[in-house]
């Protein structure tokens, strides 16, 4: 049954209202997860009109459901993917076996970490997020922001949901501490570095979600695949909404450079200074921005090699995306090639046993979903007359996790001295003047129909309404 029960306190499709021990402890969480997004969600507009969709069902149809409705009355569900009768384990060596409807006591300790690690991201982006309404360049945009921010509130719902009903009591610890570890907090920070680092400019935040949030969809196509049906279940339906946040990074770099194409015809010049003084982001910032987001998001796949990712693999917990697209799903007696550095300021390849390199696997699919957006905005540039393209840095550049973490290499993946790397990493990466200016464009815009100047107004419509709409409404 896919059709959300909107009487219930808690909106699901999980039949919630059977298990009343369930239902209850959920329905103690709920305050919680209330007072925490009313403390750390978005600044000064808890009491705003927002122009949002709330997902009803799990099936096409269901989550287009349009509304203005203040934040805290959203109504945060907890939705499974439908369920495939007779599905069975897609890889590993429990490979065509029933898939598991409980947790087996074997894996309970890695799988409660898996969901707890992605349940940590969910509500650390909310609290990173937090300030960007009070620059925000549009209130198209706004709402884009705000409708994201609710969504990482659902998938962290979805997270809880799961330890609430399949790990007891230390489930519910877990789930409270999902509320008590802050972003950038000193003593109880989030989970994962790249989660503790405020993003306070919209440059900043469309590179997220272009970046990490398809880390995210990459780590939950994995997910989707596990052999713990609910969990499988819970990241297909939240792989839905994570394409948005995807849409919404694309988009927003998309009208960035439109914006900066048209003040360099405006102007006759290239000149990054000129660009600047124009009032849009030049180009060459841009790519600084993208190698700085770029590399981040790579660490947060993990090393080239990993006997975690192997035994995950083996025992059905996590594996790869699209894992039907393989003709194997042993993935036994088979290796991934990857470059090593051969510490004589060279590399060499090495194969890597095929299970050891899930890790690499899942980062090289990302990295080839990273392109389509790059293709987009490359032929924007060139349609305008410029030679300028806009690249993807090499995956060695900038690393910090793996096999090539702190070696000095180029954006162009070629290995240089280290006194080289010092001395042109700032050419290469935003430096503070990149960011004291980039800062210093973030006025808040929040007139219906106007338009920062360093954006160029959005040509994509919410629920055909268009731009002009009044998406929030402050009272
Ligand atoms: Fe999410
Ligand atoms: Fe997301």
């Amino acid at each position: 049954m896919s059709t959300l029960n909107y009487q219930e306190r808690i909106p699901n499709n999980v039949d919630l209202g059977s298990n009343r021990q369930l239902q209850r402890a959920l329905e103690h969480w709920q305050p919680r997860f209330l007072t925490w997004w009313k403390e750390l969600g978005p600044e000064r507009y808890q009491g705003a009109d927002v122009y949002l969709r709330t997902a009803i069902s799990v099936d096409e149809n269901g989550w287009a459901n349009y509304g203005f409705v203040k934040m805290p009355d959203y109504r945060w569900g907890i939705f499974l993917a439908d369920q495939e009768p007779n599905r069975t384990i897609g890889f590993g060596d429990l490979y065509g076996k029933p898939v598991w409807q409980q947790v087996p006591a074997e894996f309970r300790s890695v799988l409660r970490r898996l969901i707890v690690t992605q349940g940590d991201t969910e509500p650390a982006s909310v609290e990173q997020q937090r300030l960007l309404g009070l620059t925000c360049p549009s209130l198209y945009d706004l709402r884009n922001l705000f409708q994201v921010n609710v969504e990482e509130g659902r998938h962290l719902w979805a997270m809880v949901y799961l330890l609430h009903a399949h790990f007891g009591r230390d489930g519910r610890e877990e789930a409270e501490e999902l509320l008590a570890r802050h972003s950038g907090d000193a003593d109880k920070p989030r989970i994962l570095g790249t989660f503790n680092e405020p993003i306070s400019d919209w440059l900043s935040f469309f590179m997220f979600t272009y970046f990490t949030d398809r880390d995210g969809k990459f780590q939950l196509k994995s997910l989707a695949e596990s052999a713990f049906d609910p969990l499988a279940r819970s990241c297909r339906f939240m792989l839905t909404e994570e394409a948005y946040h995807m849409h919404v990074g694309e988009n927003g770099i998309g009208r960035i450079v439109q914006r900066t194409l048209e003040v360099m015809k405006e102007i006759g010049s290239e000149d990054p200074e000129a660009v600047r003084r124009a009032g849009a982001i030049d180009l060459p910032t841009i790519q600084r921005y993208v190698n700085f987001w770029f590399s981040s998001s790579l660490d947060l796949f993990g090393s080239e090699q990993s006997s975690n990712a192997a035994s995950a693999f083996a025992n059905g917990i996590k594996g790869r995306p699209d894992e039907a697209s393989f003709e194997d799903h042993l993935a036994l007696n088979q290796a991934c090639t990857i470059e090593v550095p051969d510490g004589a300021g060279g590399m060499r390849r090495e194969d890597v046993p095929l299970r050891n390199a899930m890790n690499e696997v899942t980062r090289r699919a990302f990295i080839a979903d990273c392109e389509s957006g790059f293709i987009r905005w490359n032929r924007l540039i060139q349609k305008s007359g410029f030679q300028t393209q806009l690249t993807l840095p090499s995956p060695r550049f900038r690393r910090a996790i793996g096999v090539w973490a702190g070696q000095p290499v180029a954006p162009d993946g070629s290995i240089i001295a280290r006194e080289a790397w010092e001395t042109r990493k700032a050419s290469w990466l935003p430096s503070e003047a990149d960011h004291a200016f980039i800062r210093s464009l973030m006025r808040q815009v929040i007139e219906p129909g106007k338009v920062a100047g360093w954006i160029a107004r959005p040509a994509r419509k919410v629920n055909h309404l268009d731009a002009d709409y009044e998406y929030v409404k402050f009272h």
